[in-house]
């Protein structure tokens, strides 16, 4: 059919003539204009509390949830006095800030609907309150929902009383008519107020994890985040302290509110600081490129942020956490792991059965009670001779290792020591079997490089394919023997130009991968309850209390130099508690930093932790191996201390030359303290000046120091009392730089 000249004209017009307003309004989609009533609700007070801390909340007559204190246990009832906040540029301190209303700093949770909208005004609904089977804790649920579009969102509060930890975590229900994108969805926000805010957090990368900085917040917003996909660890660390009311970090004195975030992938914390000098914390996955999708029905649950407060400095917060981490946390948390012998620095890639042999042997002449063999052991077509193959081959290599595992870890068991052995499940070499069989399984984006970081990429663990592989990994290697013991897990990349073949929105991948991480873990922990599985990831990039859940420990960092570890032990202590804090004695120079410390300063610094030896033992000389046996022995009789006691530190070793601390068992019937050298003290002739700490005042211990037969301190093998070891009279002389000692506290 022909269509008439003059309709084409007018229709042409029509297209570019603008619209007149009545026409415009027309065709825009509208909106509705009537508001939707939110029911008033009975304003009312909810007390979240511990033994000797509270966070107090409260409901407005709108039905806003706010939060008004957090800090030392106060009688909640009393803030039901409080005038509501209003302030100038927001509505207050809202408990979970929301976009949209009045609210303009950084939101808790900011959602676009499906008619692409982005306001959200949660009101209360309803709470409840109930104990939790099997421990002390009691949680709290509050009950939130957007009365114009539906969502709902569900806050909850596990109460630790005894350990004074709080762990929060929110759940969004889609109970809109349609999908929605989750563009921010914390897993809590908290608001203090104190004259000045000290944040002290982690920094650092691969050799320096857990460097730590302390920084006064001024106005404006500081964020510690990362964007590094598998990774935490490695640039910062998901936690931090904030000391109130003070410039410097005081170890006993103090406010101190500690968080960390229970979540193994991209995480941001912010701090906002306003104009009303409220400190507003958000702390949640990255928003990062991961516009969550959440279907109609579907429901949203985040990782957990735990939180505690102490009056009591920095010691006091990390003490509690401690105390909640051994206790609810750590995968067997403190429980004792054995020490023992990794192959890594004393073999590298190059081994036969009869040098794991040998080693094996000094391991077990040594008084350690396990022998690790790390990276190397695998691979055929694609030999893992170095590492720039055979990762995805999960196969023993027939050359180097031609009687198979089992005939080294049933050795190991015959010489009465365990066995454990390395993968890396995550990764690929391109140059492996697995690469050229699955290549849809590397996470990558559509005509673009898939870049190489120490030659490997990444497998997209998004993918429950992937997820059923990288499990297959963890059980098919503990079929190799049955005299597998332990599972050192490694992942030693970052993602870069992240995508994922499998995902329909490219928007899940971060927070999926993570997700499927903890699927992987969790059937594995099903299937094998007793493994000893460590947590290492290019050293420590992988420190968090989301991969505590299923992991015995931490490999602390690829840097073993004492002198470094002094400080990477400072750091990871403010948040994580010893028994997850692997620390092994390598040779020297350091085959990282190159530096040069004596064999007992090593050994002083790695018994903080889980103690290990990572060397070729045949280097040894007689003399240090009568060092190491002695030190291995005197270990064994104090490190339950390691990993059940309460932790001081002694100081700080930043801008110290000096610095030591000291595990005090529960009952305080026994410590151990180290002391350490770690600058030149021209001037601590008199011995340094060490105020004991968390002893028994009226109680007198033996004092002994370990692994030497003349002591540094005049009072060794004396007898005093707490109150005297607490007075400054303990001076140990360190007088060289790495000069070290330990000494057993045993109380009569
Ligand atoms: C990185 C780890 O941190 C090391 O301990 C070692 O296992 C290597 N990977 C092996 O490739």
């Amino acid at each position: 059919m022909r269509i008439p000249k003059v309709l084409v004209a007018a229709a042409l017009i029509a297209a570019i003539l603008p619209l007149n307003d009545a026409q415009a309004r027309k065709k825009k989609k509208t909106f509705t204009h009537e508001t939707v009533a939110v029911p008033e609700v009975q304003p009312q007070v909810i007390a979240v509390e511990t033994q000797n801390t509270s966070l107090v909340l409260c409901v407005r007559e709108d039905g806003e949830l706010q939060q008004l204190y957090y800090g030392k246990k106060v009688d909640a009832s009393e803030f039901e006095a409080v005038p509501r906040v209003h302030n100038r540029y927001g509505s207050g301190c809202s408990a979970f800030p929301s976009t949209g209303a009045s609210f303009l700093g950084q939101p808790a949770l900011h959602v676009r609907y499906a008619d692409g909208t982005h306001n959200t005004e949660m009101r209360y609904f309803s709470h409840s309150s109930h104990p939790v089977s099997g421990s002390d804790a009691v949680e709290t649920t509050i009950h939130l929902k957007d009365h114009v579009t539906g969502l709902e969102l569900e806050l909850s509060f596990l109460a630790h009383q005894a350990e004074d930890v709080i762990v929060a975590c929110s759940e969004v229900i889609n109970n809109t008519n349609a999908g929605v994108e989750l563009l921010d969805i914390a897993s809590s926000a908290m608001t203090l107020r104190a004259g000045s805010y000290l944040l002290t957090h982690a920094n650092g990368s691969w050799a320096q994890e857990m460097q730590i900085e302390n920084e006064l917040l001024q106005h404006g917003v500081k964020l510690l985040e990362t964007r590094r996909g598998t990774q935490t660890t490695q640039c910062g660390n998901p936690s931090f302290l904030l000391s109130l009311n003070t410039e410097q970090l005081n170890e006993d004195y103090g406010e101190v509110v500690a968080g960390a975030l229970a979540w193994s992938g991209n995480y941001r914390i912010s701090f906002e600081q306003g104009p009303e000098h409220f400190l507003s914390i958000v702390a949640g996955i990255n928003p990062f490129a991961s516009a969550y999708p959440l279907g109609k029905g579907q429901r949203f649950r985040t990782p957990e942020m735990v939180w505690t407060f102490s009056d009591e400095g920095a010691g006091g917060a990390s003490r509690q956490l401690h105390r909640w981490a051994r206790k609810y946390r750590v995968y067997n948390g403190g429980e004792v792991n054995p020490t023992l012998l990794n192959s890594w620095e004393g073999a590298y890639f190059t081994f036969t059965t009869e040098t794991l042999i040998h080693m094996i042997d000094d391991a077990a002449s040594m008084g350690l009670e396990m022998f690790v063999l790390d990276d190397g052991w695998f691979g055929n077509n694609y030999p893992r001779n170095n590492d720039r193959a055979g990762l995805g081959d999960w196969k023993v290599n027939v050359s180097k290792l031609p009687e198979g595992i089992d005939h080294i870890a049933s050795y190991a068991h015959s010489k009465g020591l365990r066995f454990g052995i390395w993968i890396e499940p995550e990764m690929v070499n391109p140059e492996s079997d697995l690469a050229h069989a699955h290549p849809e399984w590397v996470v990558q984006s559509p005509g673009r490089v898939i870049y190489q970081e120490r030659s490997q990429w990444v497998l997209d663990l998004s993918n429950p394919a992937v997820q059923d592989f990288v499990y297959g990994v963890f059980d098919s290697v503990m079929q190799l023997s049955p005299s597998i013991d332990y599972i050192k897990w490694d992942c030693n990349r970052p993602v870069f130009s992240f995508g994922s073949p499998y995902l329909d929105s490219q928007d899940r991948f971060y927070v999926d991968y993570v997700q499927g991480l903890y699927n992987v873990m969790r059937r594995i922990r099903e299937k094998y309850p007793d493994v000893l599985v460590q947590c290492c990831s290019s050293g420590g990039a992988r420190v968090d209390y989301g991969s505590l859940r299923y992991f015995n420990e931490i490999w602390t960092s690829d840097d073993t130099d004492g002198l470094e570890r002094v400080f990477m032990q400072y750091g990871t202590s403010l948040i994580y508690p010893a028994c997850v804090m692997a620390a092994h004695v390598s040779e020297v120079p350091n085959h990282q930093s190159r530096n040069i410390t004596p064999l007992k300063f090593r050994f002083d610094v790695a018994c903080q932790g889980r103690l290990g030896l990572e060397l070729q033992p045949r280097y040894l000389s007689a003399d240090d191996m009568a060092l190491v046996n002695r030190c291995v022995e005197s270990y064994k009789n104090y490190r339950d201390l390691v990993f059940t006691g309460d932790l001081y530190r002694l100081g700080s070793p930043y801008g110290n030359d000096i610095y030591g601390c000291m595990y005090v068992s529960e009952d305080k019937s026994r410590a151990v303290v180290y002391v350490y050298s770690i600058g030149f003290d021209a001037r601590g002739t008199d011995g340094q000046r060490f105020r004991l700490k968390g002893l028994d005042p009226s109680r007198r211990y033996k004092v002994t120091e370990q692994n030497v037969d003349s002591s540094c301190w005049w009072g060794d093998g004396g007898v005093y009392s707490g109150a005297f070891l607490g007075s400054g009279a303990f001076n140990p002389v360190l007088p060289n730089l790495y000069s070290s000692a330990i000494f057993l506290l045993e109380a009569e």
